[in-house]
């Protein structure tokens, strides 16, 4: 077990999720920002030139990396070769810290690509701390987890998300990355109070945010990181903000990608939902100004995949569609 905190220095403040159609832009501009977050699969297997880039930027700015495939909650077992080539990039990158997602992305060898929601139970509770101890032991520092985006909950589930995740930080000394779009997203799906969400947190373990955008469906949303962030999710930023203190904030906009100055502009407008608001001097804030996956590109035409992969593991999903 980690203790609380320890190897994370969350003095950031706004950053960018590093995307290839913006490499060029910045290896011409050098721009100011304040720090960027890498998709650590897109490079841990690459060499020549996004690794070359990735070195350049990582020489310039703080890093960190934020993986889509440790599958932390699936029943297969760790992935050893995954981990030696994920702690291989963070040798050479120094990221300040390393991320994943709270879920599991397949089975029986399975990679879905897609982040699965799991059931929240005390079995579920217990296999996922160990898994966590066992990667903070190999990776030789904390791990950070996310709050998933969720379309569906399972019968089975006895214990709520937020004190899920408390467990999982008592038990394993890990860090959170709270994505407040997720929040929103996951609370809007399944019937849930977003603000009472975030009162439940363990907000003192939030390393980082997460912002984004989605598309409201009507009937339910999707996250599809293709746009601005919405009002509803910046009001929920403010609370956020106000609850955890303060913590590096970063934008991911993963599809329709548009300028990087258009990015850049998108996060800046967390600060307008900072004021007001006491920090406790974690976080800096400066006044600068080829596609990868989407670590989120999960659409609810897939249900019907995601149930079958439930039915392996005998569990019932609810699907929110309605
Ligand atoms: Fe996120």
């Amino acid at each position: 077990m980690m203790e609380q905190g320890e190897e994370v220095s969350p003095e950031l403040g706004l950053g960018l999720g590093l995307r290839g159609k913006h490499f060029n832009y910045i290896l011409e501009n050098w721009p100011t920002v304040d720090w960027f977050e890498v998709i650590s699969e897109n490079f841990m297997d690459s060499g020549g030139r996004p690794r070359w880039v990735l070195r350049q930027i990582a020489e310039r700015y703080p890093v960190v990396m934020h993986g889509v495939s440790l599958s932390i909650g699936s029943l297969d077992a760790l992935d050893m070769d995954y981990l030696a080539r994920l702690k291989a990039l963070a040798e050479e990158i120094k990221p300040r810290w390393i991320s994943d997602h709270l879920c599991w992305t397949g089975v029986n060898g399975v990679n879905t690509h897609d982040l699965l929601p799991m059931p929240l139970t005390e079995e579920s509770l217990k296999h996922v701390s160990g898994r966590i101890n066992e990667v903070q032991d190999f990776l030789g520092r904390q791990l950070v987890l996310e709050n998933p985006s969720t379309y569906l909950t399972f019968r089975q589930s006895t214990i709520p998300e937020p004190d899920f995740l408390r467990c999982l930080t008592e038990e394993t000394g890990c860090g959170l990355l709270l994505d407040v779009n997720n929040v929103y997203v996951t609370s809007y799906n399944n019937d849930l109070d977003a603000e009472e969400y975030l009162r439940a947190l363990p907000v003192e373990s939030v390393v980082q945010m997460h912002l984004a955008g989605h598309q409201n469906c009507g009937t339910h949303i999707i996250d599809t990181h293709d746009g601005p962030v919405v009002p509803e999710v910046w009001k929920l930023f403010a609370e956020a903000w106000k609850l955890t203190g303060g913590a590096p904030v970063l934008l991911e906009w993963d599809a329709r990608i548009p300028s990087f100055e258009e990015c850049h502009a998108e996060v800046l407008k967390a600060k307008k939902y900072m004021d007001g608001f006491e920090s406790d001097g974690r976080t800096a804030i400066s006044t600068g100004p080829g596609e990868v996956s989407n670590p989120v590109d999960f659409l609810v035409s897939q249900f019907t995949e995601l149930t079958e992969f439930a039915e392996l593991t005998d569990l019932e999903a609810v699907d929110i569609r309605g």
